[in-house]
């Protein structure tokens, strides 16, 4: 198995004491599990004080979203490279929050992703089915449209840097979480098509991480599936010994695998 990838996407939450204390518990605790890639998503305003704490830890820090220009006149947008001044490595991108509120479409999110990649940002592009798709039996339809349109024309060292992020919108915040069985099955859809489009050790490579509802109780069993390399953590990565669970879990798979 490869290094997973646990992220947290702390979201719209937490003060900027809570921040700093949470990400200063994650860095200690993280020392103790070099098998497993840690990254912290702090909302906007906190990136550079979070950023700081994260300093000299195994730890990195990403964005929750980025502009797809350098520079300019877009009033409360954040670009790229501001990320990458404040010490981001990673940036979420096309999380279904942003598709759903702020009408950000695989156009969008394409544009996005290779303006992060430009500025040497690794994206984790999310892709993921409404409860009413899974329902109508599109799932498989709605990943293939957002694979060819969130990441078109990427090259392969380019794909190589990017991680998807297979979220269920009804997995999300619901405490619904998708079973092993419906997550590898997606996870396997998402690896076949990095095969066919790049090929078999590409695939192989990209990271895939599973988010929605991943819990302490759960994570142990997700992380288990052969195509599932990390996990995106929304509620349980704002308690720092919750996540450290979750990190804990990443490290067993990897030592069952
Ligand atoms: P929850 O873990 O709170 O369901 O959020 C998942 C998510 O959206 C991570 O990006």
């Amino acid at each position: 198995m490869k290094r997973p990838l646990i992220a947290g996407n702390w979201k719209m939450n937490l003060n900027r004491t809570q921040a700093i204390t949470l990400a200063a518990s994650v860095a200690q605790e993280a020392v103790h599990w070099p098998t497993v890639h840690v990254a912290l998503c702090p909302p906007a305003v906190y990136l550079d004080v979070v950023g700081q704490v994260l300093r000299n830890s195994p730890v990195a820090l990403g964005g929750q979203n980025a502009h797809w220009e350098t520079a300019g006149a877009y009033t409360g947008e954040l670009s790229p490279s501001m990320l990458v001044d404040v010490g981001c490595v990673f940036v979420i991108l096309g999380h279904s929050e942003r598709r759903q509120y702020f009408g950000e479409t695989d156009e969008v999110v394409n544009r996005k992703v290779k303006a992060a990649l430009e500025a040497g940002l690794r994206p984790i592009v999310c892709l993921g089915e409404t409860l009413q798709q899974r329902e109508a039996d599109q799932t498989q339809q709605v990943i293939r449209t957002q694979f060819e349109g969130s990441l078109a024309d990427l090259s392969l060292d380019e794909i190589r840097q990017v991680v998807l992020a297979y979220e269920p919108v009804w997995a999300i915040g619901t405490g619904k979480v998708a079973t092993p069985q419906q997550a590898e099955e997606v996870h396997a859809l998402l690896r076949q098509l990095l095969q066919q489009r790049y090929n078999e050790a590409t695939a192989r490579a990209v990271i895939i991480q599973y988010g929605g509802s991943v819990k302490p109780e759960n994570a142990a069993e997700l992380l288990s599936q052969p195509n599932v390399d990390g996990a995106l953590v929304g509620g349980a990565s704002l308690k720092a010994q919750d996540f450290m669970r979750i990190v804990a879990a990443a490290h067993a798979a990897v030592e069952d695998a």
